[in-house]
C-alpha cells in the first residue's frame, strides 16, 4: 500500500465533507455546478443508504482539508453467477497535491474495497492522458468506451 504524507489521512466520506472542501476537489476534474449544502445532504443520504454499492473514500492533508477523492460502484449482475463488478469513478487530486502518490493510495483502497466486496473486476473509463497512472497503478487497456448524451 502506498504511503500517505506525515499527517495525511484516508477515510470513506462524511456528510460534513461539504465543509472539508470535497466539491472542491472534485472540480480538478470536471464542471461540479453550484451544489447547495442542502443538495448535497439529499445526495449523501441517498448514496448512505446504499452503502454496499456506493464506496466513496477521500484524503485530508494534515490540516483537515480534503485533498483527493474516488468512488467505486458495486454493480449486482445476473451474469457470471450473479457475479459483482466494481466501477472506480471521479478520481482525483488537488492540483498542488499532485505527484505524492495520493492517487495511487485512492486507487489501492478502492481496490480493496472491490476484492473484499466480492468484484471478479473493477473497470473504468479514462483519458489517453490518464492511460499511464492506471498502467501503474495495475489497471490494463480492455475494450472500448462509448457513449450516448442526452
Ligand atoms: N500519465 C502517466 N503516469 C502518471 C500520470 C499520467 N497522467 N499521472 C501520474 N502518473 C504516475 C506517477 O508518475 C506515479 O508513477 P511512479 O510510481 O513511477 O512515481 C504513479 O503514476 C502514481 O501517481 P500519483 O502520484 O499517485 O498520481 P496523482 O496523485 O497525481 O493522481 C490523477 C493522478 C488522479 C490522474 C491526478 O493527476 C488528477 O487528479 N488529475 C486530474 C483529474 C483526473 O484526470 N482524474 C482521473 C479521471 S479518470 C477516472 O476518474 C476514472
Amino acid at each position: 500500500l502506498a504511503a500517505l504524507p506525515e499527517g495525511y489521512t484516508c477515510r470513506p466520506i462524511q456528510r460534513t465533507d461539504y465543509h472539508a472542501g470535497f466539491l472542491d476537489v472534485l472540480r480538478v476534474l470536471t464542471t461540479v455546478g453550484d451544489i447547495s449544502e442542502e443538495k448535497w445532504n439529499e445526495r449523501y443520504d441517498w448514496m448512505k443508504k446504499r452503502n454496499d454499492a456506493y464506496f466513496l473514500l477521500c484524503i485530508l492533508d494534515g490540516t483537515g482539508k480534503i485533498v483527493g477523492t474516488g468512488a467505486l460502484i458495486v454493480e449486482r449482475k445476473f451474469i457470471h453467477n450473479l457475479g459483482l463488478v466494481g466501477h472506480i469513478e471521479d478520481i482525483a487530486v488537488a492540483k498542488d497535491q499532485q505527484g505524492k502518490k495520493l492517487g495511487l493510495r485512492i486507487i489501492q483502497a478502492l481496490d480493496y474495497v472491490a476484492e473484499k466486496t466480492g468484484c471478479y473486476k473493477s473497470i473504468l473509463d479514462c483519458s489517453e492522458a490518464n492511460e499511464g497512472f492506471y498502467v501503474k497503478c495495475g489497471f490494463r487497456r480492455a475494450g472500448l468506451e462509448m457513449a450516448h448524451y442526452y
